[in-house]
């Protein structure tokens, strides 16, 4: 029998109550196709920070290497100084575990309300594969003169070669893999930022061409990227872009999907350790009040199981979601829906863990 270690990093606000929920159902999935998580949860984030002053101590980027896979909640606390912990421990696992890949689907589900008009389930169905590492992230940049009149202030995009081809290489295999409409779209900028999306624009063509003739290529601005994202999002199939406009267009697709309650992402590092986690923050003030909805996290517990090679797994917990969003038990999206139907977040858990058993 297959066994997995996993990390279980909660952080903070409803970070701990969403993956309690993610990991349920994961060990449901575990129960019905005969393969078993052993789980070690690690207590980083704002509270410790707090009452320790410590962030992450270098032992335990050594310590999240030894694992299959890591499970985040969610991290950032209302009384830490916003960068902190997001750089301390978000970003510190990531770029320490060189999880290179930031892979965000953005698929609509049933029952599960879109803000936009006259689009279902059939027209919301993409995956963008955001470079995870580099970009204006790696912090090459700084600060002078601060606080004068004369402050500099820069923070600069940054690109390698091999860290644009890694990812490209990544997304073209993932389409191909997906096998939907076989047509990848690099969102970029060429025509302002002139030197790193002309690198990835030429990676992009040279690969597809000499490697994957089978996928369609498309380029958009990414600015424009926005537009047809809210008014044709059947155009697209799978999106390639850089760690910053990434990060911007994911939070778009989270909202055309049906809000932050539903998105999940993988942090993957294709021959390492990857880590998944629903793309919402940490909710504080909802904290403790079992009104989040986990089926983000749930979602993102689906990754993992997929990431480690447990297709059939994964595949039940998608339909699971689905069969408890087509049931009478489904609140809705919001922490208000939930709270008035009576509903909660572990009883969502439970209910969608039933699913698994039986879908
Ligand atoms: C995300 C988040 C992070 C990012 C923050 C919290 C550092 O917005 O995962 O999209 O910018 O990548
Ligand atoms: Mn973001």
């Amino acid at each position: 029998m297959a066994k997995y270690k996993i990390a279980l990093l909660p952080g903070d606000g409803t970070g701990p109550e969403v993956l309690r929920e993610g990991v349920k159902v994961a060990e449901a999935a575990a129960r019905r196709f005969g393969f078993s998580i052993e789980t070690t949860q690690y207590d980083f984030g704002g509270d410790r920070y707090l009452a320790t002053g410590e962030v992450l101590p270098d032992s335990a980027i050594d310590e999240l290497r030894q694992y299959d896979a890591i499970f985040l909640g969610a991290i950032g606390h209302p009384d830490v100084k916003p960068g902190i912990l997001e750089k301390g421990i978000l970003l510190r696992v990531r770029f320490e575990l060189d999880q290179y890949i930031n892979l965000r689907p953005v698929k609509l589900y049933p029952n599960v309300e879109t803000p936009l008009k006259d689009k279902g389930p059939e027209d919301i169905d993409f995956v963008v594969v955001r470079e995870n590492s580099a970009d204006m992230y790696t912090g090459i940049g700084g600060v002078q003169r601060k606080g004068t009149p004369f402050e500099v202030a820069m923070q600069c995009s940054v690109y390698t070669r091999n860290e644009v081809d890694r990812c490209l290489k990544y997304a073209f295999e993932y389409t191909r893999k997906r096998n939907k409409r076989n047509t990848l779209a690099l969102s970029g900028k060429t025509n302002v930022l002139t030197y790193v999306y002309d690198l990835w624009e030429r990676a992009f063509h040279e690969m597809g061409a000499r490697d994957y003739p089978d996928i369609k290529r498309e380029y958009y601005h990414v600015d424009a990227t926005t537009m047809w994202m809210v008014k044709n999002p059947e155009w697209f199939d799978v999106i390639v872009t850089g760690n910053m406009f990434g990060d911007i267009i994911t939070d778009l697709g989270a909202m055309v999907q049906g809000g932050m309650g539903v998105a999940a992402g993988g942090n993957i590092n294709p021959e390492g350790v990857s880590m998944f986690e629903p793309i919402g923050g940490s909710a504080p003030k909802y904290t403790g009040q079992g009104v989040i909805n986990p089926m983000a996290c749930i979602c993102a517990g689906q990754m993992l199981l997929e990431h480690l090679g447990e297709a059939e797994a994964g595949a039940a917990i998608e339909k699971a979601v689905i069969a408890f969003l087509q049931s009478d038990q489904y609140p809705g999206m919001s922490a208000k829906e939930i709270k008035e139907k009576g509903s909660s977040t572990a009883k969502i858990g439970d209910a969608i863990a039933e699913f698994v058993a039986t879908v």
